[in-house]
């Protein structure tokens, strides 16, 4: 981790202390990046947290942005209720469920369900994916409206594995235990979006998926949903009782209960 400017060194310091990342102080990027060893760097800068690859020809940074580009576009524009997203979590009239997102990578889904109505819970064990999620909602918290503050409000982060945190609770910790893990990319990778590319090689495969689903099976109130790519595998060992599918996602669904019972509950 490196930082780019006095004003941010202690904060991004700390960051580094706590995530365990080495972490240096530069002039510039290019000189921060000309000392990495490895093939992405984490910077802090006067805009925040980003995530560079050392090199160029990989792409241009990632950094978490809520209150602009897709997301806004998304929260305005993307349907509502009407998503697949919606529908997998059991989103229906006076049916807003709480979500323990296991999986929260850059937050995006975990936006879009509080965006929704629904409070949202996300674990992410990815120390560096966990610094650019964290710092995207503090930014957004220090510059967002009302409304998107409303949004900001229901969502909590954890920087946490969520097999072991969820082996620790006891039931039931949300309505719906909502899972996105990594799934190896089938795409050339040029068409694959940049932060998948570089997710694939900085957290990997997310290899023991089916332990999670095992863990949030034992520890969700009405459902666990997974998001998968449309034509992948489902996850190893439980049977899912429908799926959801969408142009590139599929949404497997494993019930538990009928949700009817929250109708009109605010939970
Ligand atoms: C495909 S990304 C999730 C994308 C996310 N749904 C979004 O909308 O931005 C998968 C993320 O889940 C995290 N992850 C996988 N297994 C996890 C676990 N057991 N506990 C916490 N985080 C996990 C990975 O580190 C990675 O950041």
């Amino acid at each position: 981790m490196a930082s780019l400017s006095s004003a941010c060194a202690a904060a991004a310091e700390g960051m580094a202390q706590d995530s365990g990342l080495p972490f240096v102080e530069a002039g510039s990027l290019e000189e921060a990046l000309s000392n990495v060893v490895g093939q992405y760097l984490l910077v802090y800068d006067d805009g925040g947290v980003a995530l560079y690859p050392v090199s160029k020809k990989e792409g241009g940074a990632v950094r978490v942005d809520f209150l602009q580009g897709k997301s806004d576009h998304r929260r305005k524009h993307g349907g509502g209720s009407g998503q697949l997203i919606a529908k997998a979590v059991g989103l229906k009239t006076g049916i807003r469920p709480s979500v323990f997102d296991a999986t929260a990578g850059l937050g995006q889904d975990a936006f879009v369900l509080a965006t929704l109505g629904c409070t949202v819970l996300a674990a992410e064990r990815s120390p560096v994916v966990y610094a650019l999620l964290n710092d995207g909602l503090r930014r957004a918290r220090l510059q967002a409206q009302p409304d998107q503050m409303d949004i900001l409000d229901r969502i909590t982060l954890l920087s946490a594995n969520a097999v072991s945190w969820l082996n620790a609770q006891t039931p039931a910790v949300a309505d719906v235990i909502y899972l996105d893990p990594m799934f190896p990319a089938r795409e050339k990778s040029s068409l694959v979006k940049k932060e998948m590319r570089y997710f694939k090689n900085v957290v990997g495969a997310d290899a023991d998926s089916s332990e999670l689903l095992t863990a949030a099976l034992a520890k969700a109130k009405y459902r666990v949903v997974v998001k998968r790519p449309r034509l992948a595998p489902c996850i190893d060992g439980a049977q899912r009782t429908l799926a959801i599918e969408g142009k590139s996602s599929r949404y497997d669904i494993y019930a538990l209960k009928s949700m009817d019972e929250l109708k009109g509950k605010d939970s």
